[in-house]
């Protein structure tokens, strides 16, 4: 994939109207609706700043949460939870509409950017028509929900061709979407020349060049409960790294595989002969894989349960939760001296804090390590943050599924469309 895309340095946007595909996915209190970290909104500033400094007039746009666009869908949905169909009302498909409207976020990036950010009441509708026509140099918009649209998700090039009529240029700075095929992620590109923001721009380079062409020793450290969302991954990396750890959840699996007792440990038996092909395919390509040699089990998935240290086999009774202080160090070994580390899901339950130890030890190994360090991922994002090594990180990326599809090194939609260099 060819990640040498067109910026918005690459382009005159000076008096231009720009639509500009924002991640404004933020997280939000369930009863206030209140935004709970507007670290998306602080990502795209760089970008919507340097447009508006050139004159451009900013047309920003993103999704929120996961609605329903239509009421027919809804009803579905909610008879699908067990609800029957008459007792769904349109009342209570509005109110989940309500709850996901991007007012909030207009308002904190009005807060952020200490400018007026004018207000769509719709999508594409008469209001966001209206006042993107009367937008000018040097102002910025925000587009109501783009998942208020039915089209959206479904890519309908009218609702694509629709969203480029009022604009001059596109520009893709969500870097959270870039692995949807949407309309305004994708679709919109047949319309507009279309050019990557800021963000974009830096995800791609400091991943693609982990990937295509990293400093040595290039070090995986992967980790996550399940086996099967990383299939791809541990098979991409395999191709590329010099060495590849796997610790969380998904440990287990392959330490069964090896042919050791896991005891209550999550397993996913469907991916043993998987796992065993890992580390055979590791094994002829001289990639040193690594797994836990011990663990801090419990008998229960509790934040209050004891920890237990075993070693090689786990006890039937028990569960493993965090890789152990052995594993730490042969972990932290092997990250020293690397040139690029890429770090993809926790290593145990780091959401307890008695199962947090061995997530922590990585994120100082990484932070103390001088390599090129990439976090990718939602929970390990998370993690690093919320242990405060967020700082001494190269590089967090701002997308969950979409940096797990880069590592999987699959053809992203929202990077495909846009203008090559
Ligand atoms: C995310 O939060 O990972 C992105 O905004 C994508 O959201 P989606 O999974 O609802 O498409």
């Amino acid at each position: 994939m060819n990640y040498n895309k067109k910026t918005v340095y690459d382009v005159d946007v000076a008096g231009k109207k720009v639509l500009l595909r924002c991640d404004f996915n933020v997280p939000q209190n369930k009863e206030t609706g209140a935004i709970t970290s507007d670290k998306r909104i602080v990502a795209a500033l760089p970008t919507i700043q340097y447009l508006l400094d050139q004159g451009a007039a900013v047309i920003a746009c993103s999704h929120l949460g996961k609605p329903v666009a239509t009421f027919d869908s809804f009803v579905k949905k909610q008879v699908e939870k067990g609800k029957k169909a008459e007792e769904v009302t349109r009342e209570s498909w509005e109110k989940s509409l309500r709850k996901l409207t991007l007012a909030p976020v207009a308002q904190r990036l009005s807060e952020l950017l200490g400018r007026e950010v004018i207000f769509a009441a719709d999508t594409v509708g008469e209001d966001a028509m209206a006042k993107a026509a009367a937008l000018q140099p040097g102002q910025i918009m925000l587009l109501e929900n783009l998942r208020f649209e039915k089209g959206e998700t479904k890519n309908d090039p009218a609702l694509a061709k629709k969203l480029a009529s009022m604009a001059e240029l596109y520009v893709s700075d969500a870097f959270g979407t870039v692995h949807r095929a949407h309309a305004s992620t994708a679709g919109v590109a047949a319309f507009l020349p279309a050019v990557s923001g800021l963000l974009v721009a830096k995800e791609l380079s400091v991943m693609g060049k982990a990937l295509d062409d990293p400093k040595r020793p290039f070090v995986a450290v992967l980790g996550g409960a399940k086996v099967s969302d990383k299939i791809n991954v541990i098979n991409n990396l395999l191709e590329k790294a010099d060495t590849i750890i796997i610790g969380g959840g998904m440990a287990y699996t392959f330490k069964k595989a090896q042919g050791f007792e896991i005891g209550k440990s999550l397993l996913e038996a469907d991916r043993l002969d998987y796992a065993r092909e890992m580390i055979a395919k590791a094994e002829e390509r001289g990639v040193k894989f690594l797994l836990p040699v011990d663990n801090l089990a419990a008998a229960e998935f509790s934040a209050d349960a004891e920890p237990v240290l075993v070693e090689g086999n786990i006890p039937e009774d028990l569960m493993g939760m965090d890789i152990g202080p052995k594993t730490v160090e042969i972990f932290s070994e092997a990250v020293k001296g690397a040139g690029t580390i890429v770090w993809n899901g926790p290593m145990g339950v780091f959401e307890f804090d008695k199962f947090a130890g061995g997530t922590k030890a990585m994120a100082k190994a990484l932070a103390e390590s001088g390599a090129i360090t990439i976090v990718g991922g939602g929970d390990s994002a998370a993690a690093v943050e919320k242990l405060g090594f967020a700082d001494k990180i190269t590089h967090i990326s701002t997308g969950g599924g979409a940096s797990l599809e880069f590592l999987e090194g699959k053809e992203l939609p929202g990077v495909a469309c846009l203008l090559d260099k």
